[in-house]
């Protein structure tokens, strides 16, 4: 059973400065919701209900957006604003939120491992928030967990993008699973290669499910690309024992981390919800 969800949110956004000076890029919000509850929602959605936080400095408000205001609640009981704490309450009700802090940026890997301390010695499901997922029936975190649950070893969701963009992912190659026609086994993983260089176009998307022994594997991965300590370099060492499956969600992914991605993820919430 997965019980819990870890999200990385320490980097600082650069890429949304200034808003991002003062304001984690956690909480931009995509219409009224920050970013990382529309991640908390689909973690929810999937059955999981304790959240494991990597945050760093200048990240309070994640924390206080997931704690009760009762200045605020009580101001507003009773009026027409009162439903629209609703979501967030319920996500408050039903979750636990735990927080750890990445004292320096070493790379995504070692935000995770950073995370080992809130998630222990089980598998556990990570969300990056500025990857905005939205599916029509199950959520895409829903989908993998029943990934998971027949294969009972890592799991990362892809997704096909044009080959002169593989450089701004982990690409996987792999083998179609016998009688699949979404499931690999994946053989090779690399991050953000050049197109040349890319196995494939198929792209990691910021959705993990992961075995505990990614800690130590972590532990002893040196820094890769970008000098970086990368998820892609560690889960590479489970795959060449065969133990990471790459999946193709059903559903659409924004990539909330670039400005472009973030207008078409409002344009698109906004006509659903409108
Ligand atoms: C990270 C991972 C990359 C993955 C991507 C998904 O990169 O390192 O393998 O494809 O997330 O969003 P980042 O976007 O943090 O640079």
């Amino acid at each position: 059973m997965i019980k819990k969800c870890l999200f990385p949110a320490a980097g600082y956004g650069t890429r949304f400065l200034p808003a991002t000076k003062a304001t984690p890029k956690e909480m931009l919000p995509v219409l009224t919701k920050p970013l990382i509850q529309y991640g908390v929602e689909e973690a929810v959605e999937a059955g999981l209900t304790t959240m494991a936080i990597v945050t760093g400095r200048g990240k309070r408000a994640i924390e206080d957006h997931f704690d009760i205001s009762y200045e605020l609640e009580h101001q507003i009981k009773g009026t027409s604003k009162e439903p629209l704490l609703s979501e967030i309450r319920s996500l408050i009700d039903q979750c636990t939120f735990s927080y750890t802090r990445q004292v320096e940026m070493k790379g995504l890997g070692h935000a995770i491992l950073t995370g080992e301390t809130l998630i222990g010695n089980e598998p556990f499901a990570v969300i990056l928030a500025d990857d905005l997922c939205t599916s029509q029936n199950d959520s895409v975190l829903a989908q993998m967990i029943e990934v998971y649950e027949k294969y009972q070893c890592s799991i990362v969701a892809i997704e096909e993008v044009p080959m002169k963009d593989t450089n701004k992912y982990g690409v996987i190659a792999g083998n179609l699973v016998d009688g699949t026609k979404d499931t690999y086994r994946v053989t090779d993983m690399v991050e953000k290669p050049d197109p040349k260089d890319a196995p494939t176009n198929m792209a990691i998307i910021g959705r993990y499910i992961l075995t505990p022994d990614i800690f130590d594997i972590l532990r002893n991965t040196k820094p890769g690309k970008g000098g970086e300590i990368q998820i892609t370099d560690a889960l590479l060492e489970q795959a060449k024992q065969g133990k990471v499956i790459a999946f193709k969600f059903k559903g659409q992914r924004f990539d909330c981390g670039s400005v472009d991605g973030f207008v078409e993820a409002t344009n698109y919430f906004y006509k659903k919800e409108g």
